[in-house]
């Protein structure tokens, strides 16, 4: 990756879509809609008024959207209420994006929070950002395939010696085994004893529904390159492994559910079913 991610966008569309619309009262994410660029919200707006546009092109980005609402607003459920079950002075958001949460969540009004991202993708966010919400996070450039996270944060004025949340999603299958053991392994070097650690992660699939109905469509027209051709997937895990990993370096594992579960517990369509039961969130906590 050597520029700004697109799927940070799409997720970010996904949360503009679901606004207020899929488990109000339980998502809403007012935040996502002004991070995204007016040729971005089109297909966003389409996706809300329910109406699926004529010709290739706005079709494919119509459901690709719809298909990351339905994925996203679960998931983004499921990452706030183990945010807010257990409240830290420090909260550090690894590979943020277009995530709002800074903002949103009034819970992390008093904490210190850090957002942690590739260095194109955080710089796209601070310029889509700017002063639309109020006061910045800490924000932190790192590639978690080179840069060294832990001298990163304390250079932030991250300390490790005080309790953390530390925020993991959409990011693990964008990186190899080895780098998410290391990301892993320097997470936990600067997690004092009671910090949490959420993590979103995919389990083995041949494919995800997402993945196909972007890449189907997209094969009926030309001249277009799917969000993920530059941000392929590269690590998935089963459950064990993942929490063999996290316990390896003093993280037990609390809760870990799919988001299919976590979908039919708000009612949002599962129309999806496939990639919301190999997309799970697992909440582990640093003995
Ligand atoms: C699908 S987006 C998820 C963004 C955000 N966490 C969310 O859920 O809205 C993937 C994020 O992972 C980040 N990412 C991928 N590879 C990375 C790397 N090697 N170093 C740092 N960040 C990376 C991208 O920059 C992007 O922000």
């Amino acid at each position: 990756m050597t520029r700004a991610s697109r799927t940070a966008v799409l997720v970010c569309q996904g949360r503009a879509a679901a606004d207020g619309r899929l488990a109000p009262g339980r998502f809403a994410d007012p935040t996502a809609a002004p991070l995204l660029r007016p040729d971005e919200r089109a297909a966003v707006d389409q996706v809300r008024a329910g109406v699926a546009p004529q010709g290739w092109r706005p079709r494919v980005d119509y459901e690709t959207v719809r298909a990351s609402a339905e994925v996203v607003a679960p998931r983004t459920v499921a990452v706030d209420d183990a945010v807010r079950d257990r409240s830290h002075p420090q909260v550090v958001i690894l590979g943020a994006g277009l995530d709002g949460r800074a903002w949103r969540m009034p819970e992390l009004a008093g904490a210190a929070v850090f957002e942690v991202d590739h260095p194109a993708s955080q710089q796209d966010k601070r310029e889509r950002a700017g002063a639309l919400f109020g006061p910045p996070p800490h924000y932190v450039p790192v590639d978690f395939r080179r840069d060294r996270l832990g001298e990163a944060l304390a250079g932030a004025g991250h300390r490790a010696d005080v309790p953390s949340t530390w925020i993991w999603e959409g990011v693990v299958p964008y990186l190899t085994r080895t780098q998410v053991a290391a990301t892993v392994a320097a997470v936990a070097a600067c997690s004092a004893a009671g910090s949490r650690l959420v993590v979103n992660y995919q389990t083995p699939a041949v494919t995800t529904v997402l993945g196909r109905v972007a890449a189907r469509l997209l094969s009926a027209g030309a001249g277009r390159s799917s969000v993920w051709a530059d941000e392929p997937w590269r690590s998935t895990w089963r459950p064990a492994a993942m929490a063999g990993l996290l316990a390896r370096h003093g993280f037990t594992v609390g809760h870990d559910e799919h988001l299919l579960d976590t979908a039919g517990r708000l009612g949002t369509p599962i129309r999806h079913a496939r990639s919301l039961r190999h997309g799970r969130v697992t909440v582990a906590d640093r003995r």
